[in-house]
């Protein structure tokens, strides 16, 4: 037991081991989710279990300082990650070694919580006063504005992107919820060759044949079907309009490849497509909210408020993301998504506003940075 160290001494400590679970937690999802995830399935989910389990070991340390059973947890888990067989036998050397520096780096942050576990780091640490802006140096307050306002720019931009990708996929102009459905649940109600056929091109084939080549619709669009009996139809019917020499530059229907974009329904982003989007936005957001969240810390309101901006982001992008696998499989979840989006962009339409509105039309009392220089 040694409650005599210096304060500062034990809260670098504290700081370190923070870092480096911060690093861990970054590192294991990305190294969960790198190539090798593609060898084996079973190796598969060993990384995705074992990275939630970290996580979740960190998070509960983190929030629930007493309790020092999650160091020896993230021990054991570490040094399991460390003599895994598939570190020594992996076939892929790039693997072993990240491994191995993700164990090392485990045992590093548990050894720092078990010195805690000792009285290293006194647990009755005076409360710290925030700064508020008024306190902050001209050159922070310089970094912060500009940081506040190069995020916003950016996410205008992402509001683009998003305006660009999904209005109109509906057919109707303008962004709709009903497209943000039809982005992840698809556009199930049929096939565009069967509404085409029942439409447009009505009058290019009898009704036999139709009846065909919707049987062939429901039965799944197989290749061996199309040729059998589906393309002497095309052939006869739609190729003098729908073919490479017909010179009327439509999509070519003559071959499997050519139809199969209409001859499929649409089941929106696949899992896969789901999942890169997940982790981009997970890591982008989660980044872009810590640091305006952290410029936010600055603004002089209610701890309270402050607060419930801080956690609004990071709940929302947990919604957001959720609700996509979730409008993939029910169309009414758009909504949730929309709402998603519409909190992350209001709270950070405040810490932004806020912060920028402190920090240039609320100086109060200036650093010593601004006293006049003795000459
Ligand atoms: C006389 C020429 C002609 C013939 C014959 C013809 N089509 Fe078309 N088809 C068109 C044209 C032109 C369009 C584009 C219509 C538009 O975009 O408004 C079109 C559009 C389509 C579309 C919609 C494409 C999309 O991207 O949504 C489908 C599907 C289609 N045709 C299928 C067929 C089939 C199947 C046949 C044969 C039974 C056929 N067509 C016969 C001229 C023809």
């Amino acid at each position: 037991m040694n409650d005599n160290k210096a304060p500062g001494q034990n809260r670098l400590a504290a700081r370190i081991s923070g870092l480096v679970i911060g690093a861990l937690t970054v590192f294991a999802p990305w190294y969960i989710s790198g190539p090798q995830a593609t060898l084996n399935r079973g190796i598969f989910w060993t990384y995705i279990i074992t990275g939630i389990l970290m996580m979740t070991v960190a998070t509960i340390a983190l929030i629930w300082r007493r309790a020092f059973w999650p160091a020896w947890a993230f021990f054991l888990l570490t040094v399991w990650i460390i003599l895994a067989p598939d570190t020594l036998s992996s076939a892929a050397k790039d693997v072993s070694v990240m491994h191995i520096l993700l164990g090392v780096a485990g045992i590093v942050v548990s050894i720092f919580w078990i010195r805690r576990m000792f009285g290293r780091i006194p647990r009755d640490r005076p409360v710290v006063k925030g700064r508020t802006f008024a306190e902050c140096s001209s050159s922070e307050r310089t970094l912060y504005g500009l940081v506040m306002v190069v995020l916003g720019l950016g996410y205008c931009m992402a509001l683009g992107y998003l305006y660009l990708t999904h209005a109109g996929l509906s057919g109707k102009p303008g962004l709709s919820v009903q497209d943000i459905a039809i982005t992840y649940y698809g556009n199930r109600s049929g096939t565009r060759l069967e509404m085409a056929l029942r439409g447009q091109m009505r009058d290019k084939i009898s009704p036999d044949e139709m009846d065909q080549v919707v049987a062939w619709l429901k039965s799944g669009s197989t290749e061996d079907v199309y040729d059998d009996s589906i393309y002497p139809i095309v052939m006869k019917d739609c190729a003098k309009c729908h073919s490479k020499n017909s010179g009327k530059n439509l999509a070519d229907y003559t071959t499997y490849e050519g139809i199969i974009p209409v001859a499929t329904v649409d089941h929106g982003l696949s899992i896969e497509a789901l999942v890169k989007l997940s982790h981009i936005h997970i890591f982008g957001i989660g980044l872009v909210s810590f640091v305006l969240g952290f410029v936010f810390t600055f603004a002089a309101l209610p701890e309270w408020f402050k607060n419930v901006v801080i956690v609004a982001p990071f709940f929302a992008m947990v919604t957001d993301v959720a609700t996509w696998y979730l409008t993939k499989w029910d169309p009414v979840f758009a909504y949730t998504v929309v709402v998603s989006g519409l909190i992350l962009g209001s709270a950070w339409g405040v810490q932004i506003f806020v912060s920028l509105y402190q920090m240039i039309f609320l100086p109060g009392k200036r650093g010593p940075d601004t006293k006049p220089v003795p000459d």
